[in-house]
């Protein structure tokens, strides 16, 4: 097409049809183009275009399409998609890849539309940058594979439960059997000895059982008191094959500090140290094993429970350390899902904790986490809670009777220093306590010598109870509380309960 036509179409185009038609498809973060049947560009919305590829109007005088493409080879693609629709009747579109002036890839949707404008032929071509689409559909993907492997994971879930359900059995005779015949005197020492390893090795099979059946455990509706150290070394021993495997001997575990307990949820818990530890074998293994390190270390201050995870091995580069608790982000040749932090992360927000990863860290990677300590839980629940509750125990006096130490430490936390708050463990005791002086009793139903019940019953006349139980399933018990109007909760309950109970009470 000569120059004197070419510029008489980018007029008439500009004037009149196809204004409208411009403001639409700008409007729609396309990029309108007209091109002659030569295939040259006699009208380009430079706008949109800049919007987005990013360059400028001279950019593309200067260099045509070919600076929207990252190589040679797409380009001649492009170029053969121009000429084959050209030539068409039709619309035909097909999807490219681009580089923006960023050198950032996007995929870019291209639709030419053949045009006759009043005997001239013309070509519209539309291009609509289709990332944002084809991120979605990725996710949706990956979502549905999240989905299988989620459901994969339940199936093993019920698999193992069934095994360490059935190994009890067998594990249980064996334990008890050799346990008899240890102690009969008959049987020769050495004999006696080789006994004594049997139930040795009956008794870490029996822990090895507890702990799947506790990593399979489906999500309690409420959440219990965890022992950070307990948590750990469940974990632990739960991997202790893939460090023997994987000679990984040089591991250090340290404790600092008291009160390294956490209200949550043991098992995603267990989850969170699994992912990151199991991360830390897969970089140890790349590095040859007199280097392989592993440190664990727990400590705390008034707040919070911090456990920091390091490995030697490689440091986490610049460019991925923001990306390593997305989902789905993996840099593992052998194809790992890219969920393993990205659920730790969920976790540990879960349980209003954070984790991160130390950036400063030079001699290879540590995680860093830190969760609410239970006296954190206990002070934020009971400012929120403590008006109303103030009146209610302002000053009374409270016996408590159980056996369970841990429980009863909790039980001091909560109350405040104006209350009187005495425990025993024994039933026999109580006749040494003047019951009557006490406002409230807190009491086990299960006691080392006798039953709560009955002191209730001898006693409830002169003071007011509240029943603790961990026997979830005794239906009496419950009938025999709510026949008699009595406050019970279940072990182990939360501080919102405990407050609940008292102010019902
Ligand atoms: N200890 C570590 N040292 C170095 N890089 C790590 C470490 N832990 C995680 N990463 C990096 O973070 C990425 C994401 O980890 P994440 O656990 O989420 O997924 P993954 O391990 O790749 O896959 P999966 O957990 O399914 O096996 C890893 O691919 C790796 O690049
Ligand atoms: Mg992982």
């Amino acid at each position: 097409m000569n120059k004197k036509n070419k510029a008489f179409l980018e007029k008439r185009f500009i004037d009149e049809k196809f204004d409208l038609a411009k403001v639409v498809i700008g409007s729609l973060n396309k990029v309108l183009v007209i091109l002659d049947d030569d295939l040259d560009i006699i009208y380009i919305d430079y706008d949109s275009f800049n919007e987005v590829f990013g360059f400028e109007r001279n950019d593309v005088i200067k260099s045509g399409f070919k600076i929207i493409f990252g190589d040679i080879f797409s380009y001649k693609e492009f170029k053969k998609f121009l000429e084959t629709s050209a030539k068409s009747f039709f619309t035909n579109s097909v999807v490219f890849r681009n580089v923006r002036s960023n050198r950032v890839e996007i995929h870019c949707k291209y639709t030419l539309i053949p045009y006759h404008l009043n005997g001239d032929k013309i070509n519209i071509l539309v291009i609509e940058d289709i990332s944002k689409i084809e991120e979605q559909k990725k996710l949706i993907m990956s979502k549905e594979k999240d989905l299988i492997h989620y459901q994969r994971l339940d199936v093993l879930g019920k698999l193992i439960s069934g095994i360490a359900h059935d190994l009890n059995n067998p594990l249980a005779s064996i334990y008890g059997i050799a346990n008899i015949l240890i102690e009969d005197e008959t049987l020769e020492d050495d004999i006696r000895q080789d006994l004594k390893i049997v139930t040795k090795a009956a008794q870490q099979c029996k822990n090895i059982t507890e702990n799947l059946l506790k990593f399979v455990r489906k999500k309690n509706m409420e959440k219990e008191y965890i022992e950070i150290k307990e948590l750990i070394e469940s974990v632990l021993l739960f991997l202790n094959y893939h460090f023997r495997k994987n000679n990984i001997e040089k591991i250090n575990i340290s404790f600092q500090g008291e009160n390294l307990t956490v209200l949550g949820y043991f098992s995603e818990l267990q989850q969170v140290f699994y992912n990151i530890i199991i991360n830390s074998i897969d970089e140890l293994i790349q590095i040859p094993p007199k280097d392989r390190y592993l440190e664990i270390k727990c400590y705390s201050n008034k707040k919070n429970i911090i456990i920091e995870i390091f490995n030697t091995g490689r440091v986490i580069e610049p460019q991925i350390v923001d990306k390593i608790f997305e989902p789905f982000f993996s840099t593992k040749k052998n194809g790992g899902t890219g969920l393993g932090l990205y659920i730790a992360k969920k976790i540990i927000k879960e349980h209003d904790g954070e984790i991160m990863v130390d950036k400063q860290e030079k001699k290879g990677a540590r995680f860093i986490i830190s969760l609410p300590t239970t006296q954190d839980v206990i002070t934020k629940v009971t400012t929120n809670i403590n008006k109303k509750i103030e009146s209610k125990i302002r000053n009374k006096n409270i016996l408590i009777v159980d056996d369970d130490e841990n429980f009863t430490e909790f039980l001091l936390k909560f109350f405040s220093k104006e209350n009187k708050v005495d425990i025993t463990k024994r039933i026999v005791e109580i006749e040494n306590y003047n019951i009557q002086s006490y406002d409230l009793v807190i009491c086990d139903v299960v006691l080392p010598d006798g039953n709560g019940i009955d002191l209730y019953l001898k006693y409830k006349n002169k003071t007011k109870f509240i029943f603790v139980t961990a026997d979830i399933l005794d239906t009496n018990l419950f009938s025999f509380f709510e026949k008699n109007n009595l406050m019970c909760i279940k072990k182990p309950f939360t501080i919102e309960e405990l407050v609940r109970a008292i102010l019902l009470e």
